[in-house]
């Protein structure tokens, strides 16, 4: 199973690509979550997408081409935050061809705004495994430690009202062509994600078993 995971921010792509990834056994390529690794380490590659990150604008695409190119291979995968636009889409489509990857389910979790911003206003993230949870919809269990591997929960720096605008704005003007392109693909899901977790879960997998 081969899965692209697409989605405004906070529509639970991560939330989804985590259970996905457990219940299929295939590898989790989360692009948000490889790059925040990378600024914390304080990389070189981490400090020329740092200030595209804090402003809630897409890093370029030849430098997510190569984080890509390094993670993809032969095995499968859920794609959690790539492609975000066309020409991302066209460069995906190449890199799958050289390698010989011809099926993919591309699966778009659709959520409504006043939703979105109830979601990362009270989101909180761990700062060691990069685990999602919410105040008051996925509270961890103990007060900001991780239920997982015991690290701090903190905020994600992106997730201040004014960069939520952003990375909203963003969505909206890249997800209508990107949309088109992959509508007319033979596996293209579409999944009202405002319900709660474990409901969305089980629509994602209905369909995507449908596809097998
Ligand atoms: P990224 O980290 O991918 O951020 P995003 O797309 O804005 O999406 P989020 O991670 O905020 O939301 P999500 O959809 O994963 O939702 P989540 O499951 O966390 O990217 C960050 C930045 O990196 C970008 O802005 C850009 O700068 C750069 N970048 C990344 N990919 C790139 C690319 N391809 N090209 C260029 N630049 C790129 O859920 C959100 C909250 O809601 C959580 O609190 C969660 O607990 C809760 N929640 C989830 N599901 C539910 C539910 N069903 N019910 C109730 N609450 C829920
Ligand atoms: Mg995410």
């Amino acid at each position: 199973m081969r899965i692209i995971l697409f989605g405004a921010p906070g529509s639970g792509k991560g939330t989804q690509a985590q259970a996905l990834a457990e219940y299929y056994k295939i590898k989790r390529i989360c692009v948000g979550d490889i790059l925040r690794q990378e600024v914390n380490k304080g990389s070189s590659f981490g400090k020329m997408v740092k200030s595209y990150m804090e402003k809630g604008l897409l890093v370029p695409d030849e430098l997510i081409l190569d984080l890509i190119k390094k993670n993809i291979d032969n095995k499968d995968f859920i794609l959690d935050g790539y492609p975000r636009n066309l020409s991302q889409a066209a460069q995906l489509e190449k890199l799958f061809s050289e390698k010989n990857i011809d099926t993919y389910v591309f699966v778009y979790l659709y959520v409504d705004r006043e939703t979105i911003i109830n979601r990362l206003s009270k989101r909180l993230i761990c700062q060691d495994c990069g685990a999602n949870y919410h105040l008051i919809n996925m509270p961890p269990k103990k007060d900001k430690i991780c239920d997982i591997c015991k690290g701090n929960l903190i905020q994600r720096k992106d997730d201040t009202p004014k960069v939520i605008r952003k990375r909203w704005e963003v969505f909206l003007k890249e997800s209508k062509p990107l949309l088109d392109f992959y509508k007319k693909k033979d596996k293209f899901i579409k999944i009202d994600a405002k319900a709660k977790k474990d409901i969305v879960f089980s629509r994602i997998i209905k369909l995507l078993d449908k596809c097998d």
